[in-house]
């Protein structure tokens, strides 16, 4: 073993996306949360690659739309772990993106940070531009000792912790990207840590995966406008055991003050006169308020007297779009693919084969489905779950989304599938034109 070896080490050669990185045991059979951080290897979970491609893409837009400046840009990987998403974003950005970045892996292991940078020293970023710095520490105080563009928050659990801080540590504008891996609370399964951690109740129907990224995002919006910033969600999504947020992060006491405008309440089965108020607040689209067909679901601002018993509300939470459409429409297969995909190379130091690649390639783009179509809808205010959808309305089998979103365009409304866990389309279409298009 070298001097600055960590114990383990070569480990176990592993990629992921277009970059390869050693490991201590094999990925696969390193469990998803932090019951392999007691035996002294290094936490890596091969569920959240997805989350890591999507974070090189995001990136990239973000460069490319001019949303962090002209110069150098300071991004933080703050829970690094391996420092594979630090790694990839440098290995994976084109160069003359890597060019701008000086990245920073900060993490309380020291083994982890040692495997990084031998990682990092072994297998660069073929176009060797880009700097990435280590540091070791308690992320609560160390993150407030520089200021920074890009911030990656990716915790065991809860990042409340962590956030307050880490919004601190930004520029006048810089990007914000959060994962939960507590969703059992988030989704309202976990009712007493849901109310305990972020304040809110969430109803336990199909769309509580999408109000728990809303309630995620309302305490990322409260803890920015307590530093005089306000949020602007580029990209939220529910991938298998984590929710996740990125937000765009701007300081300024107006949008800080307005903070209440973007947040509120999600009624299941609403009434007749909760509808009511929903249209009159800009938050649902006009429909004729029939008794016999009312929506599954609609939102109230915050300001709407609620009976906090009441099992069918959820929130506060964000009530505004849940990403940003350009960033959104960047996320093409395509550009996944020009990015993070592998390619064939015989002298492999993993000797992939074609197949290997191709499989990689086909992990790749699912990371990325149906974010560029939902792009267009993403501000619009149903998300509606098909099997959901037949059942309120006692019409027999789902219709599927993509036959939905048919329709709904042909009729001059915009719709698309989404990207949500469960069959679903996302559509601005009033909900008599929704009931309309399930006759077949
Ligand atoms: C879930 S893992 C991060 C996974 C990583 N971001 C990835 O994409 O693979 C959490 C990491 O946070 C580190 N950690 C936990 N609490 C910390 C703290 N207060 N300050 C710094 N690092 C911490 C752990 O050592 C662990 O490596």
């Amino acid at each position: 073993m070298g001097e600055n070896e960590p114990s383990g080490w070569p480990g176990v050669l592993h990629r992921e996306g277009r970059t390869l990185c050693r490991l201590p045991g094999d990925p696969s059979e390193l469990g998803p949360g932090p019951g392999t951080k007691g035996q002294g290897a290094v936490f890596h979970n091969p569920a959240m690659a997805g989350s890591r491609t999507r974070s090189v893409l995001l990136l990239q837009y973000c460069i490319e739309a001019g949303l962090l400046g002209e110069g150098t840009i300071y991004a933080l990987d703050g829970l690094s772990a391996s420092g594979i998403r630090a790694r990839r974003w440098l290995n994976e950005l084109p160069s003359e993106s890597a060019n701008r970045i000086s990245a920073t892996m900060g993490d309380m292991d020291p083994a982890a940070l040692d495997w990084a940078m031998l990682c990092h020293e072994e297998f660069p970023p073929s176009h060797g531009k880009g700097e990435l710095l280590q540091h070791l520490g308690d992320l609560r105080k160390s993150v407030l000792e520089h200021g920074r563009h890009w911030v990656d928050i990716d915790p065991y659990g809860s990042p409340l912790p962590f956030l307050d801080t880490a919004v601190q540590s930004l520029a006048r504008r810089g990007v914000i990207e959060v994962s939960a891996t507590d969703s059992a609370a988030l989704s309202g399964s976990s009712k007493s840590a849901l109310l305990r951690r972020y304040g809110a109740r969430v109803y336990t129907d199909g769309l509580a995966h999408d109000s728990g990224l809303r309630v995620l995002l309302a305490s990322l919006a409260r803890t920015a406008a307590r530093h005089e910033r306000s949020v602007i969600p580029l990209l939220s999504v529910w991938d298998s055991h984590h929710l996740r947020v990125s937000a765009l992060v701007k300081r300024g006491v107006e949008g800080a003050n307005r903070v209440e405008e973007s947040l509120g309440w999600r009624v299941a089965e609403p009434t007749k006169s909760e509808v009511s108020v929903s249209i009159s607040a800009a938050l649902h689209p006009h429909t004729t308020l029939d008794s016999d067909s009312l929506p599954m679901h609609c939102f109230l601002p915050l300001n709407h007297p609620i009976d906090r018993a009441d099992k069918r509300v959820s929130g506060p939470m964000w009530i505004g779009a849940l990403g940003d459409s350009g960033a959104m429409a960047s996320m093409s297969e395509e550009r996944a693919v020009g990015l993070s995909s592998p390619m064939y190379d015989e002298n492999d130091p993993l000797a992939w084969s074609e197949r290997d690649c191709e499989r990689e390639k086909r992990s790749v783009v699912r990371s990325v489905r149906h974010l560029s179509e939902e792009a267009a809808v993403i501000d619009a205010p149903h998300l509606i779950l098909v099997d959901d959808l037949a059942s309120w309305l006692g019409s027999g089998s789902p219709v599927s989304p993509s036959k939905m979103v048919e329709k709904l365009r042909k009729e001059g409304h915009r719709a698309a599938v989404s990207r949500y866990g469960k069959p679903s389309f996302r559509t601005d279409a009033p909900w008599d034109a929704i009931v309309s298009a399930t006759d077949v």
